[in-house]
């Protein structure tokens, strides 16, 4: 049996609440919805080409001195001295991902009764904030953040729609995540107003346990009552330990927490304020 065959069986796991516990006012998604969103927006590159193709280019940009998995001062300059095209096969693989982790964490948790007020943290080129578009009510809106301005262009080129076909409007502020959370006119997010703090494919890679307090900081004072984060963890950043730990220190507790498959070496955790 191939690869391509014996991936797709092992990414298939079932969302982690049972619908019928989940209240009227929460997102549910079944495995058909799942399957229906990758089918029409999700990449469309199977899993084994993404990954041979994240390894070559991986090792071309090794050999060119450019390593990607690191952090502080390193990471604007890693991703800097990439071309976006290379940026785009290193984060394919991150691509695939989100279209499978996010709606399993979003599933239970999102309200579907009301538009939701978003934060996608280091969007990229808007990878995963398409991802959470997909499965966001009408009226809602996403503020992206991204430290490299050519990604944050690419971002803010795309127009991101939900399942309903409607346009979830987007703004992307080019900044760094460390330096306070924006709001889509770029000045600084007032206490209590978003409802849903996003992260994947950055602070399991890029930040320390220290500069993850930072951001946990902020999702505390940005956070409405009852809104809650889904922020990725991983050993070349900060682990889901870590991250646990850190999230408990300011006042949250885990939730839920998501793979894109059992192979998946990051994880993303769902975190709401204790009461
Ligand atoms: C692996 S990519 C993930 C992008 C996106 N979340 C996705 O799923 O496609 C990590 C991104 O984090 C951005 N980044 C790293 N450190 C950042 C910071 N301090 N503030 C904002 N963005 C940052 C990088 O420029 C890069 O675009």
């Amino acid at each position: 049996m191939s690869l391509s065959h014996v991936l797709p069986a092992l990414t298939s796991q079932v969302p982690p609440r049972e619908a019928g516990r989940i209240p009227r006012d929460r997102l549910v998604v079944s495995q058909a919805d799942l399957a229906c969103a990758i089918a029409a927006a999700g990449p469309t590159t199977g899993l084994p080409t993404i990954i041979k193709e994240h390894a070559l280019t991986s090792l071309m940009l090794a050999c060119a001195g450019v390593r990607y998995l690191c952090q502080g001062a390193a990471v604007r300059d890693a991703y800097r001295r990439m071309t976006t095209a290379e940026f785009g096969r290193i984060n394919a693989r991150q691509a695939w991902a989100n279209w499978r982790v996010i709606p399993r964490n979003l599933h239970g948790n999102l309200r579907i009764d009301r538009p939701s007020r978003v934060l996608d943290l280091c969007c990229g080129m808007g990878d995963s904030t398409r991802a959470l578009a997909w499965w966001l009510p009408a009226g809602s809106f996403i503020v992206g953040m991204e430290l490299d301005p050519r990604f944050a262009e690419a971002a803010s080129a795309f127009r991101y729609r939900n399942r309903d076909g409607e346009i979830i409007p987007a703004s992307i502020q080019r900044t760094s995540v460390l330096e306070g959370f924006r709001d889509c006119h770029g000045t600084r997010c007032a206490d209590g107003s978003v409802d849903l703090v996003h992260a994947i494919g950055s602070i399991g890679c890029h930040f320390t346990p220290e500069q993850t307090a930072v951001i946990l900081a902020e999702c505390a004072r940005v956070l409405a009552d009852d809104g809650f984060a889904m922020l990725d963890a991983g050993r070349a950043g900060t682990s889901p330990k870590e991250l646990t730990h850190v999230a408990q220190a300011h006042g949250f507790t885990v939730i839920g927490r998501a793979r894109s498959w059992r192979f998946d070496r990051y994880e993303q955790l769902v975190l709401r304020r204790t009461a």
